[in-house]
């Protein structure tokens, strides 16, 4: 069995909906510890695995997992699906899985927030585990409880607000991550720094480390960028706040969502598809006289350190572009608005932005 070592913990506080996040090497006693709980209040358990954590980490998995009935979900986006869904819902409910019944989620981005989903609609809602198992989840989706699939017509247009009841990030899955997984997880992290963490930004630009699963330093950035999280989700938690709020989490997302789609899913990874986003809402931040003393080229430093791309791999249209955006669940009464920053560490909403200034800044990174 791993031994842990040093696990920083933190709490998302959501009065009866709060919960913990711990974060460390080697958490598969804690995993068993919680199964073996819930087995001793007669409560029935079931997973939801990642195909490829399943093929990378099969020893982590059995050992806890080894008396759990599994369901394996095939990586990527593509698995955001409503055929997917439908089929989780069966598996549960072929395991008579009640309303006292609990879910681990082991997976990155898409087998969180399907399994989030999973979890709030069967039976009208169960308790669930975050085990995210990719950097970008570790950071981001793991946390605050947004879950749901995608539609043909844009990213996450059908899900719930549902809490996990815990999230427990094990750092030692990161080694088995692909390294382009992995650099799509800083996406999140730089953008973290950008919205509303100057001094993570500078520390990562000014490093002359470039970090990897191995850095001691990483748990503290990832405990960072929960806590960053975790104050954002306590104050605005449905994303109903007209002060930004939870929202300036999806800086550079307006776009990087736009990229996905037309890109087709799968094209670009989407830390990937969010880092030429953060490109984006910077120079559309400057169009707007924001941002004017910040350097772009430190920006594209910092995105190409970590392997990130800073413009489009193949040219999209800008019309597919902003029709694609006009599906974004930001836009509301036909209004889109965007995230831009005042200055790095600093994020706004700004509504009513001029579509030429929109169209000039999509050309800058490839589109025509
Ligand atoms: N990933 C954005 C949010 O959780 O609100």
């Amino acid at each position: 069995m791993e031994t842990s070592t040093d696990i920083k913990r933190l709490k998302v506080e959501l009065g009866k909906r709060s919960y913990p996040i711990s974060i460390g090497s080697g958490q598969s006693a804690m995993l068993i510890e919680l199964k073996e709980r819930f087995h001793q209040e007669d409560r029935k358990i079931a997973a939801l695995v990642d195909e490829g954590l399943a093929i990378s980490s099969p020893d982590f998995l059995n050992e806890i997992l080894s008396d759990v009935p599994t369901l394996k979900i095939p990586s990527g986006e593509r698995s955001k699906s409503i055929e997917l869904l439908n089929k989780s819902w069966n598996f549960l409910a072929s395991e008579r899985i009640d309303r006292t019944g609990v879910l681990f989620v082991f997976g990155g981005g898409v087998t969180g927030d399907l399994g989030g989903f999973l979890a709030a609609s069967y039976l009208r809602g169960i308790e669930f585990i975050q085990v995210p198992s990719t950097l970008l989840a570790m950071v981001d989706s793991s946390v605050g409880g947004k879950t749901g699939i995608n539609l043909e017509a844009g990213k996450n247009l059908v899900g719930a607000f549902h809490q996990p009841n815990q999230v427990i990030i094990d750092l030692n899955i990161l080694n088995t991550l692909p390294k382009r997984e992995f650099s799509a997880g800083m996406a999140e992290i730089i953008k973290y720094g950008m919205l509303c963490n100057r001094s993570l930004y500078l520390e990562l630009v000014e490093s002359s480390k470039v970090l990897s699963p191995e850095n001691p330093e990483l748990s503290g950035i990832i405990y960072q960028c929960c806590t960053e999280k975790a104050r954002i989700v306590r104050d605005d938690e449905r994303e109903s706040s007209n002060q930004g709020g939870r929202a300036l989490l999806n800086l550079g997302h307006t776009f990087g969502h736009a990229i996905e789609a037309v890109a087709g899913y799968g094209k670009y990874l989407h830390g990937e598809a969010v880092a030429i986003g953060l490109v984006c809402a910077f120079r559309l931040s400057q169009k707007l006289k924001l941002c004017d003393d910040e350097s772009e080229d430190q920006l594209i430093g910092l995105l190409k350190k970590y392997h990130l791309p800073f413009e489009l791999k193949t040219p999209l249209s800008v019309e597919s572009l902003r029709n694609a955006m006009m599906n974004d669940k930001k836009v509301q009464k036909g209004n889109l608005r965007f995230i831009v920053m005042q200055k790095i560490g600093k994020a706004l909403v700004r509504d009513s932005v001029d579509l030429e200034l929109v169209t000039e800044v999509l050309e800058s990174v490839g589109a025509h």
